[in-house]
C-alpha cells in the first residue's frame, strides 16, 4: 500500500487510535504497507496531524503502529520525511 498521509496523529505526532484503526482495517490485504509520512526532526513537520518520528517519546506508539500493520505478516515501512522550506511558522509554533 503506497505512502497516504491522513492527517491524525495527535498535536505532537503521536500515533492516534484514529490512525491504528486506519491501518488494523487494512493490515492483511497488501503485502507491504507503506505509513504516511513522520517527521524526523521537530522543525520538520509540515503539517498538522502529521506522523512524528522525533524523539524516542514517539517509540511507544509507532511500535505499536508497527505491530498493527505486521499482524498477519505484512512488511511495515515508516516513511520518513523533513518538510524543509515548506513548512511553516504556524505548524511549527512560532519557530
Ligand atoms: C490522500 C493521499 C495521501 C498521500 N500521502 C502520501 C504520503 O504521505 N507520502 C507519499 O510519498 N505519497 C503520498 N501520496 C501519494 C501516493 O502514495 C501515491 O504515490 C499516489 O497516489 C500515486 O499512486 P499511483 O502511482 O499508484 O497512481 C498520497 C496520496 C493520496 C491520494
Amino acid at each position: 500500500m503506497s505512502p497516504m498521509t491522513t492527517m491524525s496523529s495527535f498535536y505532537n505526532g503521536m500515533v492516534s487510535n484514529d490512525e491504528l484503526d486506519y491501518y488494523q482495517a487494512r493490515a492483511g490485504g497488501p503485502g507491504m504497507i507503506i505509513t504516511a509520512v513522520a517527521n524526523v526532526s521537530d522543525n520538520g513537520k509540515g503539517f498538522e496531524g502529521e506522523l512524528s518520528a522525533a524523539s524516542d517519546d514517539m517509540i511507544p506508539g509507532l511500535t505499536k503502529l508497527a505491530a498493527t500493520i505486521k499482524q498477519d505478516s505484512a512488511k511495515a515501512i515508516l516513511q520518513i520525511f523533513h518538510a524543509g522550506r515548506k513548512s511553516n511558522h504556524q505548524v511549527l509554533r512560532g519557530e
